[in-house]
């Protein structure tokens, strides 16, 4: 089983929105897939089909509360494994980010625990980068996917934090989302990120802005069920074809042929 951290160095960048999606993708792609929240906003579940906030999950169990995180689990409607976070107090979470310092590889071990075959994959949600969250997601990972919306504070601070992503030692990609092209401001920005990361920054790896995209969460749909046509939906749809692929092995496939025009 592969790991993939979402990461970002902004709030609403979007990595809960991806990681939901592209754990259902997956799943529908045939893989087995789990999805761990490490936020304690605790909303993976909310976009995973809970109607309610778990209460218990890996908050408690990173808590050391005796609350094993397995227990805790919910399997949604397409197959996706997912550990919410759950409620946590302030207290708790002081004592569980001590923990994480701690213990570097608590995830990385947890992980490992997942009965999963080759085949498998675990999304990881995140605290805002930096954070003991986002550090133990990143040394847990195999791909780090960098998420973030094309503007300039947003891509300054990802330029800074990139090298010591990079040193981490799994393979790390930028993730471009709520991109309107129209947008001159957003070309800057890309453009500076692109002179601090190089080929981290693909053009396949991009989802465009669309407002539909908060309104079918508030339905409770997926935007690629409800708009399978929509840019955003295509762009989604490429990037879990990129992951599928580089999960076999397959590097450098061109999953996205119309990237060039979707510019
Ligand atoms: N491509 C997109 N186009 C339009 N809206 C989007 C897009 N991607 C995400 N959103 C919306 O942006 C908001 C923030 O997304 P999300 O909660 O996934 O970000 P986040 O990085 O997890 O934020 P937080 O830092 O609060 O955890 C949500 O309302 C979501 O529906
Ligand atoms: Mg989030």
């Amino acid at each position: 089983m592969k790991t993939v951290a979402l990461i970002s160095t902004v709030g609403g960048a979007g990595r809960t929105t991806m990681a939901a999606a592209l754990a259902v993708l997956l799943a529908r792609r045939g893989r087995p897939v789990a999805a761990a929240d490490l936020d304690p906003q605790n909303m993976l579940g909310a976009h995973l089909g809970l109607d309610t906030f778990a209460r218990a999950g890996l908050g408690q169990a990173m808590a050391g509360q005796g609350v094993p995180w397995q227990g805790t689990t919910w399997r949604n409607a397409d197959g996706v494994l997912f550990a919410p976070h759950g409620e946590t107090t302030l207290a708790e979470r002081t004592a569980y980010e001590a923990r994480l310092a701690r213990e570097p590889r608590w995830l990385a071990d947890a992980l490992a625990r997942i009965d999963f075959s080759e085949r498998g994959v675990a999304l990881v949600d995140t605290a805002r980068f930096p954070s003991q969250q986002a550090a133990q997601a990143v040394r847990a990972a195999d791909l780090v996917l960098c998420v973030t919306p094309p503007e300039p504070a947003a891509c300054a601070t990802l330029a800074r934090c990139f090298p010591s992503l990079r040193q981490a030692g799994a393979l790390v990609k930028v993730v471009v989302n709520r991109l309107n092209p129209a947008r001159e401001m957003q070309r800057d920005a890309l453009a500076l990120l692109r002179a601090a990361v190089g080929d981290a920054l693909e053009l396949a790896h991009r989802v465009h802005f669309d407002a539909a995209m908060p309104e079918s969460l508030a339905r409770g749909a997926w935007l690629f069920d409800e708009a399978p046509h929509s840019q955003a939906s295509h762009d989604l749809h490429g990037l879990a074809n990129w992951i599928d692929a580089w999960l076999d092995g397959i590097v450098g496939v061109d999953t996205d042929v119309d990237s060039e025009q979707a510019r």
